[in-house]
């Protein structure tokens, strides 16, 4: 799972290969030279794979569709859910290189590996980065086919998928990635559900255990999605968490794999659908990721628009994440699919820069907002260690002045009671879960301080004043540029105290990275 938990930085790689060029790149690392040989000029011809075991009885696999010609190696690699056309090679079976490239949106992403063949194995080696230590691993003969980029599914035409009404307010609840990315199985997600059953959690408004990607198997002979070892039973484990007053929600890909590798529904989309209803799921959260092997952006919304349809088509109410990272302008056509939610951004990752790269972004998106279908800044890092309480803080405010989910991601079995009572603070809930769905938005700024505001229903109002900046600042907020008109009730949320009402204008010391959270009641 290593893999796994380095795919952001794989990311980063990519993207900073886009922006530097890849021929600076390549002339850091000088291929390796050809070398005189006795193989056969064909040896390295074949189909080659690569089975890495996880520990649920799945494997990470990478294969390696390879025609040798002399001097001249042609074909694809595949590593995991990419496939990546060879696109530059050098070498024989004694010391070769293979640099492999596929398009993704806008961008490139690119593979290298090194190797030589041994007997009858290719010992390979790859990095991230230049600068990393290189990844060893043997490949071995495959079958001819196996692992190959299925066969293109042309993307239905295009209709409007009828509103579900579900998620009337931005779902609240947990998912696995988080903490646990491919660690989560069936004992820790019902020990999470536990936890939230019985800390106040439930109470305060979440509901939902999220089962994100690494619960998949494969498929039997008819096609049936399967769980891997780590869920033996998932109809059992929906019966649990439903025991507990919640709900339970899963993960997949519409692409043939999802991002950690694992089966997705591409091809099986009602099977699963099904599947889904049948173990008693009740939300679902639905990741590009190996789609963008087959689709172009341009085709997205029609495949998403498949899985809407599948979903409804079961008769079960079941909650539509969809999980693009904004791109194709989702909040756009997002509803149209079915979606009764949609990611605005790449992953978050618990940390202040990233954190607020995507919360304070956000605006611009309000008009898209609204009671069953909301945008999506990712889910919470509260609680996972990489932010101060101060910061946490932040984040759940300003996640609640946009009207976003609100999903935990960390350890419910073991967070300490600041974290709780963070994650639980029932007046910030109400802001997030305000019954009009509007979206707040920011009416202020000067240097690193912010003041948002968000309509609440009955005419009240958030208001939200953010220092971004590290030190605490003085900052005023005068009533009338918020459009604030008359006097009101004063309520600091975090303070969980009503103030004096200060006149036309209210100034403050905010902490540096903090939040001053305030409700404006008539
Ligand atoms: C993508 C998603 C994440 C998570 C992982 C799982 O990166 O954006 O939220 O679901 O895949 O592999």
């Amino acid at each position: 799972m290593d893999s796994i938990k380095n795919k952001q930085l794989t990311y980063l790689y990519c993207s900073l290969i886009m922006l530097m060029g890849w021929p600076l790149i390549a002339g850091l690392v000088s291929f390796a030279p050809a070398q005189q040989s006795n193989a056969p000029a064909d040896a390295l011809t074949g189909n080659w794979v690569v089975r890495i075991p996880n520990p649920d009885g799945t494997s990470r696999l990478t294969y390696l569709n390879l025609k040798q010609e002399g001097s001249r190696i042609t074909g694809s690699i595949r590593v995991t859910q990419f496939y990546y056309l060879i696109s530059e090679s050098a070498g024989g079976p004694e010391s070769f290189t293979l640099e492999g490239s596929m398009k993704d949106g806008q961008s490139v992403r690119r593979v290298r590996y090194e190797g030589k063949l041994v007997g009858d194995e290719l010992r390979l080696s790859t990095r991230r980065r230049p600068e990393d230590k290189p990844t060893e691993m043997v490949a071995r003969r495959a079958p001819v086919g196996e692992g190959a980029l299925p066969a293109r599914i042309s993307p239905p035409a295009r209709h409007a998928v009828p509103d579900n009404g579900l998620a009337k307010t931005p779902p609240m609840g947990w998912n696995s990635w988080n903490k646990f990315a491919g660690r989560i199985d069936d004992a820790t997600a019902r020990r999470i559900a536990d936890a939230m059953a019985s800390n106040g959690m439930k109470e305060a408004g979440y509901l939902y255990v999220n089962i994100d990607d690494t619960w998949e198997g494969g498929r039997d002979t008819q096609g049936n999605i399967l769980t891997n070892k780590k869920f033996p039973d998932m109809k059992a484990l929906a019966d649990y968490v439903h025991g507990k007053g919640l709900k339970l929600g899963i993960y997949s890909s519409p692409g043939p794999n999802t991002c950690a590798g694992y089966e997705g529904s591409y091809g099986h989309e009602e099977q699963d659908a099904r599947a889904y209803a049948a173990w008693g799921i009740d939300y679902l959260k639905y990741d590009w990721c190996g789609a963008r092997t087959i689709y172009t952006d341009e085709e997205m919304p029609a495949i998403y628009q498949r899985m809407g349809d599948a979903l409804q088509a079961t008769g079960r109410p079941i909650v539509y994440s969809l999980c693009q990272y904004g791109r194709m302008d989702v909040w756009k056509w997002g509803a149209e699919v079915g979606g009764n939610l949609w990611r605005t951004t790449g992953d978050i990752r618990d940390t202040w820069d990233s954190m607020t790269r995507i919360g304070f972004r956000q605006n611009g998106l309000e008009a898209w907002a609204k009671p069953s279908h909301w945008n999506d800044p990712d889910m919470l890092e509260i609680g996972n260690g990489g932010m101060t309480e101060t910061e946490y803080k932040t984040h759940i405010s300003l996640w609640s002045m946009l009207a976003a989910p609100l999903l935990a991601g960390n350890d419910l079995r073991s967070m300490s009671p600041a974290i709780l009572s963070i994650l639980t603070n029932r007046e910030v809930i109400a802001v997030d879960q305000d019954k009009d769905g509007k979206q707040g938005k920011p009416v202020w700024k000067s240097g690193d301080q912010e003041i948002w505001v968000r309509p609440l229903s009955g005419g009240a109002t958030a208001v939200a004043i953010f220092n971004r900046a590290s030190e605490s600042a003085k900052v005023t907020c005068r009533w009338t540029e918020l459009g604030v008109s008359k006097k009101a009730r004063l309520r600091d949320l975090w303070e969980q105290k009503d103030l004096e009402w200060p006149g036309p204008e209210y100034s403050a010391a905010v902490p540096g990275h903090g939040v001053i959270l305030l409700r404006l009641t008539p």
